[in-house]
């Protein structure tokens, strides 16, 4: 049996990779640190706690006796640990710059001191910046442009700093924008799909021309899955998908598809320093034999029905106070300027 320290597993792609490792590696222990930020949800998990194969702890990647209790004995760490949300980097980037960048490189020393066999760092295509033609290649340089993406790529260069000087069996993945069961509502597609349910307008920022492709949770899943177990260590893999689809046409579709007024389509000031594209070159991770199983249409489907089927699991999140005081206070600013 090995056994495998999951960072962030608590949290949205985390706990999906939780349930993928618990499904298709039956010879693999999980163990999930998680501080539990307002992202991360016991609710998300709870499915796992049934079998002895798999143990959580609450704690914070950034307490190096934390990080060395849950780190040892393990042979694999994967880092989900993050504040992901761009709008909440502009806001305050202070919680980024201390897990996404201060988190690695505690997780990099406990892991170097206890000989970790595989150090996965989850890591996203932000890194590379706005790409307005073109697909980003592994080697590019990076051009980060919000708080969050840029703690991101700082903690990318600290991740390959390992490898060359230290030779720890480091790799990294950089996914495209994932959606999926138990994303926070705070994302663009569970927020349009929300809050159609809701009857309550979709916001598209400026004038919805910024595009993304998506990629569906498992997908990505089965792709961290891949480069942990057949990656080269030192390489960083870019993980996605090429249909771009935009704001507009986001917003659009999900009204469509919930049968709600289209009149719900709302234009609201723009996010600051919007990145208007992301594409990535997937050559890499192909040539170790992944695809996407799922095309935009189906994702969206299934994304959609998940949150049609689990009100109880997002209604109780929207209910927060946090998560109210948080849009009021992000469309107040935005608003203002
Ligand atoms: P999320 O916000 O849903 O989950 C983050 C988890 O990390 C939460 O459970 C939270 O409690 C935990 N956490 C935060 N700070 C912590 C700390 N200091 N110590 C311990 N745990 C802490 O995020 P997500 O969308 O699942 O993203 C996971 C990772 O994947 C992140 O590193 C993100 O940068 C990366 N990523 C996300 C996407 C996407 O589209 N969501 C795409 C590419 C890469
Ligand atoms: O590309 C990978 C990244 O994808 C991850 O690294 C991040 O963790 C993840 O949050 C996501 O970042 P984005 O900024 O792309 O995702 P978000 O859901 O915030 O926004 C997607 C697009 O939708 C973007 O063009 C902004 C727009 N948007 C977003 C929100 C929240 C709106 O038009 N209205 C909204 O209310």
């Amino acid at each position: 049996m090995d056994a495998m320290l999951v960072t962030g597993g608590a949290g949205f792609i985390g706990s999906n990779f939780v349930r993928y490792t618990l499904k298709h590696h039956p010879e693999t222990q999980v163990v999930v640190l998680d501080a539990l930020t307002y992202a991360g949800n016991l609710a998300n998990i709870d499915d796992c706690a049934g079998t002895d194969r798999f143990r959580f702890v609450q704690g914070d990647i950034r307490d190096r006796d934390t990080v060395d209790d849950a780190m040892r004995g393990v042979d694999t760490v994967v880092n989900f640990a993050a504040e992901s949300h761009v709008d909440r980097s502009i806001l305050d980037p202070s919680s980024f710059i201390e897990t996404n960048y201060n988190g690695v490189y505690v997780l990099l020393e406990a892991a170097r001191h206890l000989e970790v066999k595989r150090f996965l760092q989850v890591s996203t295509d932000e890194v590379y910046g706005h790409v307005p033609a073109g697909f980003s290649v592994e080697s590019d340089a990076f051009a980060p442009r919000s708080p969050y993406a840029a703690s991101k790529a700082a903690a990318d260069l600290l991740v390959q700093s390992y490898f060359t000087t230290y030779g720890m069996p480091v790799l990294i993945t950089r996914g495209g924008n994932t959606v999926g069961p138990y994303q926070y509502p705070e994302k663009v597609l569970p927020l349009f799909i929300t809050n159609a349910l809701e009857y309550k307008p979709l916001p598209v920022y400026g004038d919805g021309s910024a595009v993304r492709s998506y990629l569906y949770v498992e997908d990505h899943c089965s792709a961290i899955d891949r480069v942990l177990r057949s990656g080269e260590a030192g390489n960083a893999y870019n993980v996605g998908t090429n249909r771009e689809v935009n704001g507009r046409d986001l917003a659009a579709r999900i009204l469509e598809i919930l049968d709600r007024p289209a009149g719900l389509r709302e234009f609201v000031p723009d996010r600051s320093g919007h990145d208007l594209r992301y594409a990535l070159d997937c050559g890499r991770i192909q040539a170790l034999g992944w695809r996407p199983s799922l095309d935009f249409d189906a994702l969206l489907d299934r994304t959609v029905r998940w949150y049609v089927d689990h009100p109880q699991w997002w209604r109780e999140i929207r209910n927060e106070s946090g998560f109210r005081s948080y849009y009021k206070k992000q469309y107040d600013e935005r608003y203002q300027t």
